[in-house]
């Protein structure tokens, strides 16, 4: 290992110590608690020192100290911030995140107070690789089957990231068929918890309300919040498998068609981009509703409103993404809106003016990289040569995107492209930059494994 990869070991180091900093609060909190402090009202965790203003900030830090303290803070993005704390304050009065059974870990409905769904949690835990996964099958084939499990390419357990950076490459991009999708810290009963978890929060709660003196002194009373990828929830969509089936017999009008043309461009460059492994048609989803008119009586006619139709996309599932390589030849995780009749059409003008500018850029694209490194390194696995592997395969991606869409070929001919990987060759890192950066591309010659027309 070279000195440079050491010291980038030693930051990462710091990180991971850094990223467990809400635990070393929590407990200095309880620490300087006075014993003779009562109990604020229940409230959500994640709304300590909000109202009650009036109250001493001992209070605040008690309920924390009641609660443990959650880390759900987005200043930079209120609507975000908004839906977290619906979630948060919907499972603490009861309304409590449902499994989703049809997935292949973990997954979960959150709800808001009116039981409405609001959003879709995949904790860390309980991802496929993860210590937690509730799928016994998962876990048996992982056992008895390893080199056949998971896809080789991708890094193990971080499918969060995977699914919270397809959100940051869409906004970045201004693509918006990703929903919103971050990183929290929720807690619910209808997690998969272990037995010893479960056993220890009963007993802290029995001891609590026998033994406040000695109760009060726990660092958290309550299940363990898991970390996960929290990705806002989209009414009135089906998988586009339902709709790309109906379309094909029943003509769209030319302007909805044009309209799902570029919404489906943009589909494509986030898939290429993140390299997606797993873009099966029903891991998108699209809203269409046709155009309807309003004001239905005869007299009404002549002032009859025609509603304009809906369509729009939405990338959900993006969790198996970021590969540290590109995939080997004999699994090539196809995309498979490869084989749609809109993937034979030249890239349009519109997503041209959408992303060419930007992807040109060297500096946008290296920007693009330091976001996704804040993100992955709060990871606990986080290591720096993984991300680089990662960061090269996506900047090849990229430069291969980049020539397509100034070629005006199509998304077929796009994933007939030779791969490449491109690797920054500099020391320093994180969003240090220097002058003589440079950059090594290799090319893969190999003939795609799929004939894909
Ligand atoms: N953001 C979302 N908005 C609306 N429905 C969603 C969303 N995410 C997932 N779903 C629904 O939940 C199902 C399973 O979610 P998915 O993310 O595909 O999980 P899995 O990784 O288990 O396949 C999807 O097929 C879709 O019907
Ligand atoms: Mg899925």
């Amino acid at each position: 290992m070279s000195e440079h990869t050491c010291s980038e070991s030693q930051d990462l180091i710091v990180l991971s110590t850094d990223s467990d900093s809400g635990k070393e609060i929590d407990e200095m909190t309880s620490r300087v608690l006075p014993p003779d402090v009562t109990f604020a009202p229940s409230r959500s965790p994640t709304r300590t020192g909000r109202g009650n203003e009036e109250h001493s900030p001992l209070l605040a830090s008690r309920v924390e100290h009641e609660y443990g303290l959650f880390e759900n803070n987005f200043p930079d993005d209120p609507e975000y911030q908004e839906v977290i704390r619906v979630a948060e304050s919907a499972i603490e009065e009861g309304f409590l995140p449902e499994r989703i059974f049809q997935g292949s870990s973990g997954s979960y409905f959150v709800k808001d107070q009116d039981g409405k769904t609001v959003g879709v949690f995949k904790p860390k835990d309980e991802e496929p690789y993860g210590q937690l996964n509730p799928k016994w099958t998962k876990w048996m084939h992982k056992l008895c089957c390893p080199c056949c499990f998971g896809r080789s390419c991708l890094v193990p357990n971080q499918g969060y990231l995977s699914e919270a950076g397809a959100s940051v490459v869409d906004q970045k991009l201004q693509l918006n068929v990703v929903p919103k999708t971050r990183v929290v810290k929720l807690a619910s009963d209808t997690f998969n918890y272990n037995a010893i978890d479960r056993a220890k929060s009963i007993t802290k709660k029995n001891i609590l309300e026998k033994l406040p003196n000695v109760g009060r002194h726990f660092h958290r009373i309550g299940l363990p919040p898991k970390t996960g990828s929290f990705q806002f929830f989209v009414n009135n969509f089906k998988d586009a498998d339902f709709w790309l089936r109906k379309f094909d017999n029943e003509d769209l009008p030319i302007s909805t068609a044009t309209r799902l043309q570029h919404l489906f461009e943009r589909l494509v460059v986030l898939d290429y981009i993140i390299r997606n492994t797993d873009r099966g048609n029903d891991n998108w989803l699209i809203r269409y509703e046709p155009a309807t008119s309003r004001g239905q009586s005869e007299e009404e006619s002549e002032w009859n409103f025609v509603d304009n139709p809906v369509i729009s996309v939405a990338a959900i599932d993006n969790g198996l993404a970021f590969p540290f390589k590109h995939p080997d030849e004999w699994r090539a995780y196809p995309y498979h809106w490869a084989w749609l009749p809109q993937a034979k059409v030249p890239f349009s003008d519109e997503i041209r003016d959408l992303v060419l500018p930007q992807l040109s850029d060297m500096n946008f694209v290296q920007d693009l990289c330091d976001d996704l490194w804040e993100l992955f390194k709060t990871d606990k696995g986080f290591d720096r040569r993984t991300f680089d592997g990662q960061m090269s395969v996506m900047r090849g991606q990229i430069l291969n995107l980049t020539q397509a869409l100034k070629d005006k070929k199509s998304p077929v001919q796009l994933v007939q492209m030779p791969v490449v990987t491109v690797e920054r060759n500099k020391s320093g890192n994180g969003r240090s930059r220097t002058e003589s950066e440079t950059f090594t591309q290799s090319f893969s010659h190999r003939a795609p494994f799929f004939s894909w027309c």
